[in-house]
């Protein structure tokens, strides 16, 4: 390279990192915490000087004190739930799956660097179930009383550079219940740092919604909200791009705004654009809006949103309509955890979820009860799956409004988002109450986005005279299939969705109900008394044009809520998949009925039935979307049907070992066939990932079914033995399921039974910087092992807070005056003297205006620093010094200029108090120059 063109590279660096240093940066905070589970009692409180210190910022006590020990704590990774980790209990909440929840404490200590100065510092938890107490440097800073939303602190004041250690503590209350479900415990959702600039766009502060307008042309009317911590008023230039997936610009716009200090203002830009790719079920095409905000020419912020561009419309008479084309909503209802994983699932397995989903034919999900995490909507978003986002809690008074905000304000921009819910069943529903609160809720989501209709989930108080229906857009019914004609004939003019249905109970892979073994077969006979079976809850949606579409109670079996039974079953029956996304039959019959354009057959039960059973009439059920299905045994017809397409087909079969085959025609030709065969005894295992390979990057996450085989390879449904695991390369086995509500082997460890020929093993991935392998290995007695080899390929990893292993800081000190004679080092300041010493603390000299003055510190030494001795390191200090402890002298700095110095605290003795007695010159320095570090 020539002279010339080096120095353009090198200017044109310098240029642009300049400008890219100053825009925002996220760091992941899921790494090295403490954690704790019980509760810490803070310590009781009696002395006036205690008493006066524990009102004040700064000053928490027991585990939210920054020098609280905490080296015995167990080290973990977030996202974390401790619920799932505990053993099945037949005293605990069976609505809670029978989990012990309780409280547990996390803590995280982290250095900022001295550049950090300056910039504006957010800490945001995505959710921790469930209440929430927060401390950073030993003040509080932010309670959440919702295990559903985030929380977004500012810690910019708090916080501390250079040497100084921050300390977050957290305190969770997960006795605390907002559901009638299994919830999970603990910082369960990420958690992030970012830091700006002073001035920066405000988190969840810009609002990117595509509209189409009367012309034909698209609008995004982007609102970009900025605040302004810094010390003077500013003249930001905010610029907004919208750009294509390729990256290409399309239009861009550009405006200048004043934000006032210690303030926030917003800005709209209008974009305009002409025939978009539409986001649409099949190709959910996403833009990008980039917004960049410049202050003097330099670039200080910036953020890249993804928006899609469709049109939404329920229409009363006809249903809904995406794009303008009629679609009937196929949707599932949902809670958030996957078997072993509880409520803390990694995206990975969310998407294999989704996808599982999408496979069935579902284009709508509904987030029962409760606001998902950001990053779902984003999966959701790209795999084309409509959204039902609903508020957790009813309420309309300023806390709840607060939470509904939060929502409205995170989530506007997905276009995946179709429906805000403001409730789910709610007593007060056929009230004027009630109405008064949505009037108000709904007006409040109207405010942050009045492109998406309100609706709220009703389970009665439809035909009161005054109830929820008269302040929503869409009434949404909950079950009552009786009401669906009355409520459309008495309100003509209100379009209708049912947004909970079905509630049908079935255990995969069995076929014959056992009441008293808590089992359901698998032939769709059973259902909540306030429910339907599947094909006849979507036969009165399907029939209804009115109705938009509907949400089955429930995609996935969850933890918890094993209505009609309890104890031992700890988990839910509803599922058309089971805890572990095993598909039930259910899923088969949704597949029948909701995919269009392909050929669906399926056939139950399996055909392994005992000898005795050998000529005996055997339900059969033939699973289709053909016209007519002809049934086989062992290559004979047994007979011919006319398809129902929402019934589906049965006959009695005489029982014969062998190949039980269903074939199905549309126009006299064979479309789909399925066959179910006697199988051999299990003779080997075997383990089928989900996927070929996964990402070294220490969060990806991979499903593994685990099976076994009889000597032709063929699947054996009846195997229930235990499986052991062992796995090596660079990851971890966090989950292992079956599916059995009524099973209470743990979810966490290397072991598990199958349940009806399957369980499953989730794998997550270490960080890695080389593509590696892992090999998992499933044994169990007398089976051939199975050994699996998957490619782990290097991925870039997040970019973390570091994690610090830090000694105790003594960092809260007491100043004594200065004085021109030598003060008693041993001098006792009375319990009630708030103020002839003053607080101050370390990192900084004072110009002396006597001779002496005196430091000190309370010193808190665990049991094992008593028993081995420890030591206390003053860094930087400044001035000669005597170092007491507790009365005595334990050491002595002879020289005045700053350096480090070190003192040992002799075994065996406990101290509680450091005087640190400096002497100096009048108008020098002195003081801790640096930290001071005990250990
Ligand atoms: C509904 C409720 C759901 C679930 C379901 C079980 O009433 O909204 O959360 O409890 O019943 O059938």
């Amino acid at each position: 390279m020539n002279l010339f063109l080096k120095k353009t590279v090198y200017f044109a660096c310098i240029f642009l990192c300049s400008f890219l240093t100053q825009a925002q940066e996220k760091l992941s905070f899921n790494k090295g915490w403490k954690f704790y589970e019980g509760d810490v009692p803070f310590p009781v409180i009696k002395g006036h000087g205690q008493s006066y210190m524990n009102a004040k910022a700064g000053s928490a006590s027991g585990a939210a004190a920054p020098g609280y020990d905490d080296h015995n704590w167990r080290t973990l990774n977030l996202p974390h739930d401790w619920a799932i980790e505990n053993p099945c209990d037949s005293t605990e909440n069976v609505s809670q799956g029978y989990r012990k929840r309780g409280f547990g404490w996390y803590r995280r200590k982290f250095k900022l660097d001295p550049s950090d100065r300056g910039k504006h510092l957010e800490l945001q938890f995505e959710g921790i179930a469930t209440y929430a107490t927060i401390w950073i440097n030993g003040s509080v800073v932010h309670r959440n009383w919702c295990g559903y939303t985030s929380s977004y602190i500012d810690i910019t004041p708090f916080a501390k550079y250079g040497d100084e250690v921050n300390t977050i503590a957290v305190r969770v209350d997960a006795n605390s219940m907002e559901g009638w479900w299994y919830e999970g415990a603990g910082i369960y959702r990420d958690t992030w740092l970012i830091k700006r600039s002073p001035v920066h766009i405000i988190t969840d502060g810009v609002y990117a919604n595509p509209v189409k307008l009367a012309s034909g042309r698209w609008e995004i009317p982007a609102e970009i909200s900025l605040q302004n911590t810094g010390s003077k008023p500013v003249i930001a230039q905010v610029e907004v791009g919208l750009y294509t997936t390729a990256g290409k610009l399309l239009e861009k716009k550009e405006q200048s705004i004043t934000i006032n200090t210690l303030d926030t203002n917003s800005v709209t830009l209008k974009i305009q654009t002409s025939n978009p790719a539409l986001w649409t079920l099949e190709s959910p095409t996403l833009y990008q809006v980039k917004t960049i905000v410049k202050l003097n020419g330099g670039i200080i912020d910036s953020l890249s949103t993804k928006c899609g561009f469709r049109t939404l419309k329920f229409d009363a008479d006809s249903g809904f309509f995406l794009n303008g084309k009629h679609v009937k909503l196929k949707g599932v209802c949902n809670h958030l955890d996957h078997a072993g994983l509880g409520v803390a699932v990694p995206d990975a397995i969310q998407e294999f979820r989704l996808r599982k989903l999408k496979e069935m034919g579902v284009n709508a999900y509904r987030c029962s009860h409760n606001p998902p995490s950001a990053s779902f909507l984003d999966l959701c978003d790209r795999m084309g799956i409509m959204v039902m986002d609903e508020n957790r809690n009813f309420n309309s008074s300023p806390e709840y409004v607060r939470q509904l905000q939060w929502l409205i304000r995170r989530d506007r921009n997905h276009p995946s988002i179709i429906l805000w819910s403001v409730f789910n069943e709610e007593p007060m529903q056929g009230t004027e109450i009630g109405y008064q609160m949505v009037r108000r809720m709904s007006h409040e989501v109207k405010k942050l986005d009045a492109t998406r209709p309100v609706t709220a989930a009703m389970n009665g108080g439809l035909f009161d005279p005054v109830n929820v229906s008269q302040a929503v857009d869409i009434v949404g019914f909950n079950y009552q299939i009786w009401a669906y004609d009355r409520f459309h004939k008495e309100n003509p003019t209100i379009p209708l969705t049912s947004s909970e249905d079905v509630s049908a109970f079935m255990t995969r892979g069995e076929y014959t109900t056992n009441n008293s073994k808590h089992v359901f077969d698998s032939y769709d006979t059973h259902a909540a008394d306030w429910g339907a079976t599947h094909r006849n809850g979507w036969k009165a949606i399907a029939e209804r044009p009115y109705l938009a579409g509907g949400f089955v109670w429930t995609g996935f079996d969850y933890h918890g809520e094993p209505t009609p039974h309890a104890w031992p079953t700890v988990s839910s029956f509803f599922g058309i998949m089971d805890l572990c996304g095993f598909p039930k039959t259910a899923y088969y019959i949704h597949q029948a009925q909701w995919l269009e354009g392909k050929a669906v057959m399926h056939l139950i039960p399996d055909w392994n039935w005992p000898a005795d059973s050998i000529g005996k009439n055997i339900k059969v059920m033939a699973i289709s979307n053909a016209e007519t299905v002809k049934l086989f045994l062992n290559g004979k017809l047994i007979g011919e049907q006319k398809a129902d397409k929402y019934e589906m087909n049965t006959w009695r079969v005489p029982y014969q070992p062998g190949k039980l085959m269903a074939i199905g025609y549309v126009r006299g030709k064979e479309i789909s066939r399925y066959t179910v065969e006697t199988t051999g005894a299990p003779v080997r295992l075997a383990l089928n990932p989900d996927r070929a390979s996964v990402k070294g990057n220490g969060i990806d996450a991979l499903p593994i079914t685990v099976e076994a085989l009889d000597s032709k390879g063929r699947a054996v449904p009846y195997a229930n033995f235990k499986v052991n695991f062992t796995l090596s390369g660079p990851g971890r086995i966090v989950s292992v399921g079956n599916g059995d509500p009524n099973s209470h082997e743990p979810e966490k460890g290397n072991v598990r039974s199958l349940f009806n020929g399957l369980a499953q093993v989730i794998i997550q991935t270490d960080e890695t910087s080389t593509d590696q392998t892992i090999t998992l290995i499933a044994s169990a007695e007398g089976m051939k092992p199975a050994q699996l080899v998957i490619p782990v390929k290097q991925a870039p990893a997040l970019s973390y807070v570091p994690v610090i292993s830090s000694n105790q800081l003594l960092d809260k000190w007491l100043m004594s005056e200065m004085s021109i004679s030598k003060p008693d080092p041993k001098k006792e300041i009375a319990e009630n003297d708030m103020n002839s010493w003053q607080p101050s603390t370390t990192g900084k000299l004072q110009k002396m205006t006597g001779k002496y003055v005196m430091y000190r510190s309370n010193i808190k030494l665990s049991k094992q620093q008593v028993e081995r001795g420890s030591e206390i390191l003053f860094k930087q200090l400044t001035g000669k010094a005597e170092i007491w402890a507790n009365g005595e002298k334990i050491g002595e700095k002879t020289n005045a200029e700053p350096s480090d110095f070190k003192v040992g605290l002799p075994k065996d003795k406990t101290y509680s108090q450091i005087t640190v007695l400096f002497q100096s010159g009048v108008n020098e320095k002195t003081g801790f120059g640096g930290v001071v570090e005990f250990r």
